[in-house]
């Protein structure tokens, strides 16, 4: 498809940035650009954001903004949206990908941080660290007991991962090596038999990961497949001292079915990053004591996110002013431009 400009020839790219991010990122954009930012951080609605897309080449987009047809058939001059995001659920690759806009995100910066952080939300889960710690500020804390915040092990447990793409063999590797647990998992392929070994993971099905694993990781991406990939049949199937952590994207468990099981101790307790509808969070999962619950923040450490940033930046320069993107999600796009 060509792209329609109403840009004099030589004029530079207009881009939008839709939410606030680091000031230095947005001082490299305008060295090559013209930038419409947002560091206000203005909430935009649907309707704001299509009318200040309107005419941009580029769009800087951050997870929340949704690209559909819609957006597209508006705004016939974009030509690149980069997600500040490994995961891009927030576009319709296919829509943007018949339009002729590239689409690309932000993987590899931020795998060994948010495997950090799914093991941290593991640890805290498991060890009731959040509920403790409530419990001592609220100056509840009067004397020891035997059982008191009594959680379940890590270290030789079975960790069952759910999606080993490269965040989930981080997790994996932790696993292994750090705290010498047993790695199960499952994904859409198998991995080949060297990063199985160097992960010390195992295939297995589906509801033999469920059956099995003492601690079971979801780090899918989030697509209408993966939609309630973990539900009540899926939560029935796992120990009743299991825990659950979620790091990949709401949807892909059905909260209001796990607060219930968390409710009725069916698994005893589950971590979550994520959330169906977030910022939203399922009421029924916010009176719990046995959910340790964090606002999406599994990539955010100060360099990460410098990092996320950086090379969301970078594929719009790659790509408006070079003409090759650094890391493409739809690259059939650049062979018909
Ligand atoms: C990602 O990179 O997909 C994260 O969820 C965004 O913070």
């Amino acid at each position: 498809m060509t792209h329609d400009t109403d840009s004099p020839p030589g004029a530079r790219p207009r881009v939008l940035v839709a939410r606030a991010i680091f000031p230095e990122i947005i001082e490299t954009l305008r060295k090559h650009f013209e930038v419409e930012d947002n560091q206000a951080d203005e909430a935009w609605s649907r309707e704001e954001l299509l009318a200040r897309l309107k005419g941009k080449q580029g769009a800087f987009t951050t997870g929340g903004e949704r690209i559909d047809a819609e957006v597209l058939a508006a705004c016939p001059q974009l030509r690149i949206c980069a997600n500040m995001a490994v995961g891009y659920n927030n576009f319709d690759i296919q829509a943007m990908t018949a339009a002729g806009v590239l689409a690309t995100n932000t993987p590899d910066v931020l795998t060994e941080t948010t495997a950090d952080f799914g093991f941290a939300l593991l640890m805290a889960t498991a060890r009731r660290l959040t509920e403790s710690e409530h419990f001592l500020r609220a100056g509840r804390w009067g004397k020891w007991s035997y059982d008191m915040f009594a959680g379940q092990d890590v270290h030789g447990s079975t960790l069952g991962i759910l999606g080993m793409g490269r965040i989930g063999q981080g997790i994996a590797r932790r696993g292994a090596h750090g705290f010498g647990m047993k790695v199960i998992y499952h994904n859409r392929s198998r991995l080949s038999p060297e990063l199985e070994a160097e992960c010390k993971a195992s295939y297995v099905s589906k509801d033999e990961l469920l059956r099995r694993a003492d601690h079971l990781v979801l780090v899918l991406p989030y697509s209408p497949q993966s939609h309630h990939a973990i539900g009540a049949a899926e939560i029935a199937l796992m120990k009743p001292t299991a825990t659950l952590v979620n790091i990949a994207r709401g949807g892909i468990v059905d909260d209001a079915a796990l607060a219930q099981a968390l409710r009725e101790k069916r698994i005893f307790a589950a971590g979550l990053d994520v959330f169906e509808g977030e910022p939203r969070v399922h009421p029924g999962l916010l009176d719990l004591p046995n959910v340790v619950l964090s606002p999406h923040i599994a990539s955010a450490t100060v360099p990460t996110r410098l990092a996320m940033a950086r090379l969301a930046a970078d594929n719009l320069v790659a790509f408006l002013v070079r003409g090759e993107p650094l890391t493409p999600i739809n690259p059939q796009v650049l062979a018909r431009a």
